[in-house]
């Protein structure tokens, strides 16, 4: 029985040292608080070091899931932007529509229309409907020729200018 008690006591201690409480508090041993020091602070830096590699990998995992987004996002755009041309070119209608203005501005888009105009081809579509629906209510006169674009474009639609716009903004 006795042997049991010391045996219980030596455990119950050990326990209290490794749990690393209150050490100063018990004064059987000397090197009880630097012991229960050194294993809070293996604790401590273990929790530290868990919670940085934890908060890295969801950074990271954050960073891979943005780019992929992003990548899924352009070859989206682009595959609707092939998608409209093709539709566009099938059914022939912005060129069609464009056969009046190349007579100035050239099949291609690229002549300087009688000399006087920028050369439209491959401008930003938004730039270009801007541009056309000026010139067709009448706001717009770079190179004193804005009533004559005015007359080009005053039959056209909303539907019209946009499907014109996006046919020269893809001639590269
Ligand atoms: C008779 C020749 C002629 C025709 C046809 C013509 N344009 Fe023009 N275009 C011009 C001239 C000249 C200008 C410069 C006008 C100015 O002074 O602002 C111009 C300017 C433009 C501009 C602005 C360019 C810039 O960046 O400043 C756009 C866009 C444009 N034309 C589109 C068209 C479209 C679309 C058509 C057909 C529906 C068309 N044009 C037909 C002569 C023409």
């Amino acid at each position: 029985m006795n042997r049991l008690t010391i045996v219980s006591i030596i455990v119950t201690t050990l326990l209290f040292i490794g749990c690393g409480q209150n050490g100063q508090s018990n004064s059987a041993a000397k090197s009880e608080p630097a012991k229960s020091e050194t294993i809070a602070e293996k604790a401590t830096k273990a929790v530290q070091a868990v919670k940085e590699s934890a908060s890295s990998a969801v950074a990271k995992t954050a960073e891979v899931a943005k780019k992929t987004t992003h990548e899924v996002t352009e070859t989206a755009k682009k595959a609707v932007e092939a998608t409209k041309e093709a539709v566009a070119k099938a059914t022939g209608a912005p060129s069609a529509k464009f056969a009046k203005c190349a007579g100035c501005h050239g099949k291609d888009g690229k002549t300087k229309a009688l000399g006087k105009s920028a050369v439209i081809a491959g401008q930003p579509k938004a730039d270009l409907v801007k541009k056309i629906k000026e010139y067709k209510a009448g706001t717009r006169n770079v190179a004193g020729m804005g009533s004559l674009m005015k007359g080009q474009v005053a039959a056209l639609s909303d539907a019209d200018i946009d499907a014109i716009a996006t046919y020269i903004s893809g001639l590269k």
